[in-house]
């Protein structure tokens, strides 16, 4: 299967819904002229449009979307094509209710909204074959057919008696016997043995929602029933169309805390996907944080879509303007627009496609910004704002297919961990903060402009000279393993508080902890002191005093060294960062100022620090290199509102500005972009 898009440009387009305006073609014809003008190249279509694709049963009218496909070919735009399945039409549901989802509680859905759709009813996933085919065979062989859109956002999970039994097979073939089912539940507990595999439920709150283990394997269910549902949509498209590679869009990243999409897997889901792409909807401009801190957490999320399959991503959406889902729906400021935009392709995007082309005249996204409003004019800021970005595409064609420079330094993120430890009744209930603490670690390595992959459990560490692995709650023997050898074999390791408790089970490690775990960092950690949001202790280290909160291990070493102590409460003196070899362990959670001292030091130890002809004065500044084989890309982006200033110490070419530069200063308008080529 392909793992990239046939194209040679960065694509630059959106979701479009020529389907809403079958009885205004004038408005068509206008729309295409502007996506000429504001250089659109890819239109992506069909996305909710089964109604009009299949108006009844068996009925299909595809005349439409002929006519899309040859308004694009006419002027060389490209088209992405989405399967329908993220929203049916009424008669559907009428016909057949099980496509219908059902709720935690057993009741099923009325008909409504989008996404509603039970991912195991066999007639669901008939209809979706079907339209696909269809799809398929109709623009199968349309040369300016480039992707395919598989439904759209996949989410949510459905409760019905089909998905029932699905959950019993599924739990069946895991667990074999009822006996080891109840042994890895401690099912013992308020008298919860299983005696037939019957009697499994899905968690539910008028049921089982406190049986850890039966909640952390649902999550995980869900995500394979998912997947299972996508491989049942790609199946006729892969038979068809091999050529064209298969994407859904993921999820992420949203205010206000720019967390990781929390209901699927996508470190697993990513293995079904040709190229991953994703929704990417900053909140740039809002009154609760500085447009530095975000950036930090909107190039981690593009690190993390990087990171699933270790390649090129899709820009899939972003807003040109403003959503209309936010409490507060802000313009972007003046330069914002290129500033994100570059981000995206700066971090190892080869598109930014927009949610929406055309802004719809009614219905509930019809105040949601578009590069085409209801003024459909070529007037407007954001309409300029979108041209710019077209034209800078243009412009860094030649870089199509860099890649983002090798990451030595990566994150492990776990999705059973994240599952798991937000449901452990334990340490902190309010909230845990494992995205968070990510993101701080994370903010360390922005800084100072050293690229960073975000892992999972199942990557190979022996690309990296420093891993880092943070509140690794639930760690398998097999993980701790991989951490050992890496240690070995002389990698850096960083493990911080709340880790290796326990097994993928959601079982305690009884004793003094997992033997492999005690070696790697050569302590056991006999308590954890969780605090609330008020109380503060302090870490003494490097001379210095810095400011923990939340959460304090207490460290009995082992053959680990003390490196820093707590400054307080009755553990005062006692370990709080340990080293044992090359095995870090952080016991507390710290300020940034301690992780930015300590990767800081590491980083120059371990000779991390990323070679870049550039010296910058101030952390807003963000510079990322993409590289093709003879030429390094430096996307310098000031993600403040102030000038800024960069000392360059070689020649380059500003592509951006077309003109070639000699070392020296050079300024950045705020939120201002540069994207310097430096041939090698
Ligand atoms: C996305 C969705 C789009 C549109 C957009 C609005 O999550 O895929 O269809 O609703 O949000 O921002």
């Amino acid at each position: 299967m392909p793992d990239k898009v046939n194209v040679d440009k960065f694509i630059h387009g959106g979701d479009y819904n020529p389907d809403q305006w079958l009885d205004h073609p004038e408005v068509i014809d206008r729309d295409f002229e502007l996506f000429k003008e504001a250089g659109i190249n890819s239109v992506t279509v069909g996305i909710f449009a089964w109604d009009k694709l299949e108006p009844s049963e068996g009925v299909y009218d595809f005349s439409w979307l002929d006519d899309v496909f040859d308004r694009a070919e006419k002027q060389g735009c490209k088209v992405i094509l989405s399967t329908p399945s993220g929203a049916r039409p009424r008669w559907m549901a009428e016909k057949y209710p099980e496509v219908l989802r059902v709720d935690e509680n057993g009741r099923r859905n009325l008909y409504g909204e989008r996404h509603n759709h039970c991912y195991t009813s066999p007639v669901y996933r008939q209809k979706v074959r079907e339209i696909n085919r269809r799809l398929a065979e109709r623009y199968g062989r349309r040369e300016n057919l480039i992707l395919w859109h598989i439904s759209n956002e996949y989410g949510g999970e459905c409760h019905c008696e089909l998905c029932q039994q699905e959950f019993r097979k599924w739990m069946k073939e895991k667990y074999k016997t009822l006996d080891n089912l109840n042994r890895c539940y401690w099912n013992e507990f308020w008298s919860h043995l299983y005696t037939s595999w019957d009697q499994i439920h899905s968690p539910s709150s008028s049921g089982d929602s406190n049986v850890l283990g039966l909640n952390l394997d649902w999550h995980r269910f869900v995500t394979d029933r998912t997947i299972d549902f996508f491989e049942n949509e790609v199946a006729p498209l892969r038979e068809l169309t091999p050529d064209i590679p298969v994407t859904t869009n993921f999820m992420g990243g949203n205010p206000p805390d720019s967390h990781v999409f929390y209901d699927l897997d996508y470190q697993k889901f990513a293995k079904h996907v040709d190229i991953v792409s994703w929704d990417s909807y900053p909140n740039w401009a809002n009154g609760y944080e500085t447009t530095e801190k975000l950036a930090a957490k909107t190039a981690l999320m593009n690190d993390v879509m990087h990171s699933l399959k270790h390649q090129n991503y899709l820009i899939m959406e972003n807003t040109p303007s403003q959503v209309n889902w936010h409490p507060v729906n802000r313009a972007k400021l003046p330069g914002m627009h290129e500033m994100g935009s570059l981000q995206e392709i700066a971090h190892g995007a080869d598109s930014v496609m927009y949610f929406q082309l055309h802004q719809s005249r009614g219905a509930s996204e019809m105040f949601h910004g578009a590069v085409i409003t209801s003024k459909m004019s070529s007037k407007t800021r954001v309409f300029r704002d979108v041209s710019r970005v077209g034209r800078d595409l243009e412009l860094l064609k030649d870089a199509k297919d860099s890649r983002c420079a090798e990451a030595r330094v990566a994150i492990v993120f776990d999705y059973d961990n994240m599952w798991a430890l937000d449901d452990a009744r334990a340490y902190s209930n309010q909230s845990k903060k494992y995205w968070e603490t990510i993101q701080h670690h994370y903010k360390a390595f922005w800084d100072m402009d050293i690229p960073v992959d975000i892992i999972s459990t199942d990557d190979d560490l022996g690309k990296y000279s420093l891993v880092i692995d943070p509140m690794h709650f639930m760690m398998t023997e097999k993980f701790a393993g991989k951490l050992k050898k890496f240690t070995e074999d002389g990698g850096t390791l960083v493990g911080t508080y709340i880790n290796g408790i326990v097994d993928e089970n959601f079982l305690t490690y009884l004793g003094q902890g997992m033997d492999t775990w005690r070696q790697i960092y050569g302590l056991e950690v006999t308590e954890t002191d969780t605090l609330y949001p008020e109380q503060k202790n302090n870490l003494e280290m490097f001379g210095k005093t810095y400011e923990v909160r939340d959460y304090c291990d207490l460290i009995e070493p082992e053959s680990a060294e003390v490196e820093g102590t707590y400054g307080d409460f009755f553990y005062k003196g006692t370990p709080a960062v340990t080293r044992n070899g090359n095995a870090w362990y952080i016991g507390c959670r710290t300020d940034d100022g301690f992780l930015a001292d300590f990767y800081g030091r590491l980083c120059r130890d371990l000779g991390l620090d990323f070679e870049i002809p550039l010296e910058k004065h101030s952390s807003k500044v963000s510079v990322r290199v993409r590289q093709t084989d003879d030429a390094d890309y430096c996307f310098i982006i000031n993600f403040s509102h102030e000038k800024q200033d960069v000392e360059l110490s070689c020649d380059a070419e500003d592509v951006l500005l077309q003109e070639e530069l000699n070392s020296g200063s050079l300024e950045l308008e705020p939120y201002g972009v540069k994207v310097l080529k430096i041939s090698r």
